[in-house]
């Protein structure tokens, strides 16, 4: 199990949650250097070069649907600017790291800004939830320049698939939009975050790689 700081940080959110203290929060979701092999961020431009074949799920294109795209733009609107203003927020809620921090891949509230590579306009993008993936893409160009590695190269080995905990970094109720009964249980329960039906809202599946799968 690699070690990234998304999953303390979630633990953290459940464990205030439970005690009911009332903290300000002030983590971000950003992962360890050592994920992904040491993996730093690559910016959804690079995964674009290779996700975006309506033959393997057109990736690329699907995100840009997807509302994580517009994360950074949706902070410029005038629901945003109340939402700051009533939490007595100073400056614009798109230049507020406190806002930043949900709406923007990796970005890091103590050094307010996001990491290299990664341009704030484009929102949550592909490395939020599979983690840093430069070394993912040097596998990929390995393979699309040396075929005949097909063999010894697993693509996966240097990606996250993300799991309920990546996704609840910021689908918590210190979301200022936090709807507690967005989602109904199969059971009939209403809940804040179901991963299972949320992860299905943004499916972006690879039609080879889940044939593969199902072999
Ligand atoms: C040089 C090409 C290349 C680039 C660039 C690239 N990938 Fe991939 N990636 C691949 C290939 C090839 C596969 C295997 C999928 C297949 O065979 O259809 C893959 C698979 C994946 C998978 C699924 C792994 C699995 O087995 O379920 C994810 C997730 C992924 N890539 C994310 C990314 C992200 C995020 C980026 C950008 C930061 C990126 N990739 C950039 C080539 C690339
Ligand atoms: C870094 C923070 C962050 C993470 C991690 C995150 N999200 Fe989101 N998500 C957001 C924000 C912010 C929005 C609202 C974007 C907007 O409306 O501009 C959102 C919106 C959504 C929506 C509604 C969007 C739509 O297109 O209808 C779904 C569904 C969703 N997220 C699912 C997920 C799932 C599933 C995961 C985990 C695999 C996840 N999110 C991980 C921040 C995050
Ligand atoms: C803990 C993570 C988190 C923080 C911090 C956060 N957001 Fe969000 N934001 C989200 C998520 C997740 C969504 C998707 C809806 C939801 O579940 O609340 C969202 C959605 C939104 C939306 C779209 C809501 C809609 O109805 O379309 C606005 C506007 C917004 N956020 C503004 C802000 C502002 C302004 C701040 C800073 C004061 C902020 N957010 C801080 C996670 C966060
Ligand atoms: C909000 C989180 C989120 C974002 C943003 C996101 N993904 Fe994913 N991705 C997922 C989830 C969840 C899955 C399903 C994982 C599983 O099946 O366990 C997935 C699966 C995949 C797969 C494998 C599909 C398969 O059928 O096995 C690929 C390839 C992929 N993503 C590439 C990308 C690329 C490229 C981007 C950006 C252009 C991106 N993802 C953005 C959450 C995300």
């Amino acid at each position: 199990m690699k070690k990234y700081r998304l999953k303390w940080f979630a633990t953290m959110t459940g464990l205030f949650a439970l005690l009911a203290v009332p903290v300000l929060m002030v983590g971000n979701v950003t992962y360890a250097a050592d994920t992904n092999g040491g993996a730093h961020y690559a910016g959804v431009s690079q995964c674009k070069v290779c996700h975006n074949k309506p033959s393997t799920g057109a990736q690329y294109t699907k995100w840009t649907q997807m509302k994580h795209a517009k994360a950074y733009e949706t902070l410029k609107t005038d629901k945003a600017k109340a939402i700051a203003e009533k939490r007595g927020i100073k400056v614009a809620p798109n230049e507020a790291p406190e806002c930043l921090k949900c709406h923007v891949t990796g970005y890091d509230v103590k050094t307010k800004s996001a990491p290299d590579n990664i341009k704030i306009e484009d929102g949550i993008q592909c490395e939020t939830c599979h983690g840093p993936a430069s070394n993912h893409i040097k596998d990929g160009k390995t393979l699309m320049f040396q075929p005949n590695k097909a063999g010894s190269i697993d693509l996966l080995a240097h990606l996250q698939l993300p799991t309920a905990d990546t996704c609840k970094q910021c689908h918590n109720p210190e979301s200022p939009t936090w709807n507690p009964e967005q989602f109904t249980t199969k059971d009939g329960k209403k809940v804040g975050f179901d991963f299972d039906q949320a992860k299905k809202i943004i499916a972006h599946p690879d039609p080879k790689l889940d044939a593969q799968k199902k072999k």
